[in-house]
């Protein structure tokens, strides 16, 4: 792939996948215009959910632009945090489309990060067996992976997005203004995802993050519409390609069989998603080069690259008796996991994944070697 050294901070990348086929559209204050949504289903009502700390930001941009689509546009503001993907939160989205008299052509707008995303979807899946909705992504991760690609999901208190349901969006709205607002923190989450996306896909992509890894710091447009425009097109492809997870998707998940057992064994919310991703990613290269299949070289750069992106590199102690125990223990949990044997997403070769088991004596040492 040639990477261009600038981009134009507006571009559209599409997903392929026949009558559930949709645009990503990027670009800046995309939030605001009525245009954004001139191409969506018509119906009398639109649904916006969000949460507390997206609504008071964003929420009234977007009910200016719907008004001009909708007769009515109505609101639901639910509780933040990864610890409200659930039941009884998922219950408010079904209260307000009933309390509201929404009906089948009803669109719901989910304006916040990953986990209102995932909440809407799933509950478009499945109010009245199926109504639209569109994804209005406001965390770097969200516009860069979780946005894209139709998994919706609530979590379980036995295991996370333990139920949910593939349901594509008929859009995406990537609009890198808000991006602004975002906490530091969250942002290097975002920058985690991002990163994934080079050894696994794209070699000139990851050199393209190197040398732009400051600029993306700083939320510059044309650095963060690069990044997302090329984030979403290798999701793109290989989402199209297979869309249900029955094989290939599953190269999306470098770095969370270890990330997963860290945001498990620390409980919830102590490390962002994508600092547990960011640190699985250091133990999945290091694996990747005990294995040989990458030089430790390799391993090394890319280490680097996700401590510049202010993203954890060591993983926490689980438990001081037997720490490696306790991370396969959490890991045979993974949904990749074929009758207990865990399968690790490794680097074979820079540029291309594969899943695969490894011996238990090497994931010990790795563990050993990346905790402090
Ligand atoms: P999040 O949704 O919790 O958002 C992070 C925090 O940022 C929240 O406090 C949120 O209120 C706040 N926030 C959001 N946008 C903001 C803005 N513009 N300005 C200021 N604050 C803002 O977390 P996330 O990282 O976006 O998503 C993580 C979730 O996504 C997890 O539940 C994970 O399982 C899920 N996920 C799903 C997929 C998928 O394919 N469906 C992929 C990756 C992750
Ligand atoms: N985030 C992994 C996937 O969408 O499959």
């Amino acid at each position: 792939m040639t990477v261009p050294l600038s981009h134009p901070t507006s571009s559209i990348v599409q997903i392929e996948l026949d009558q559930r086929s949709y645009d990503i559209q990027i670009g800046v204050d995309l939030l605001g215009r009525t245009e954004t949504y001139a191409s969506l289903p018509k119906a009398a009502t639109a649904l916006i959910v969000s949460n507390e700390t997206v609504a008071p930001l964003y929420e009234a941009a977007l009910r200016n632009a719907l008004q001009s689509h909708y007769k009515g546009v109505h609101l639901v503001v639910l509780p933040d945090g990864e610890a409200h993907k659930d039941w009884a939160t998922l219950n408010l989205i079904f209260d307000a489309l009933l309390s509201h008299g929404c009906d089948r052509k009803t669109v719901l707008f989910a304006l916040g990060g990953g986990v209102v995303g995932d909440m809407t979807g799933f509950a478009a899946a499945s109010f009245m067996r199926g109504v639209p909705f569109v994804q209005v992504p406001t965390t770097l991760l969200a516009q860069v992976d979780s946005s894209v690609g139709g998994k919706t999901a609530i979590n379980h208190p036995l295991g996370k997005n333990m139920v949910g349901a593939f349901y594509q969006p008929q859009k995406v709205i990537c609009d890198l203004s808000v991006l602004k607002t975002l906490p530091p923190r969250e942002l290097s989450a975002g920058l985690a995802e991002i990163i994934k996306y080079g050894p696994i896909a794209d070699m000139s992509f990851l050199q393209w993050i190197e040398h732009n890894l400051d600029a993306l710091k700083a939320c510059e447009p044309q650095a963060l519409s690069m990044a997302v425009r090329r984030s979403c097109e290798i999701k793109a492809h290989v989402v199209a390609q297979d869309e249900r997870d029955l094989g290939l998707r599953a190269i999306l998940n470098f770095g969370h069989t270890f990330g997963h057992a860290i945001e498990a064994g620390l409980g919830y919310g102590v490390w962002l998603h994508g600092e547990a991703v960011g640190c699985g990613m250091v133990m999945a290269a290091r694996l990747s080069a005990q294995l040989g299949w990458v030089e430790e070289s390799f391993a090394s750069r890319l280490v680097d690259l996700i401590e510049r992106a202010g993203l954890p590199i060591q993983g926490p102690v689980l438990d001081a008796q037997d720490n490696s125990g306790r991370y396969l223990d959490l890991m045979r949990h993974d949904k990749k996991s074929v009758d207990g044997d865990i399968q690790f997403v490794l680097i074979d070769g820079p540029g291309k994944a594969r899943v695969s088991a490894a011996p238990q004596a090497m994931v010990r040492a790795v563990i050993d070697r990346c905790c402090a």
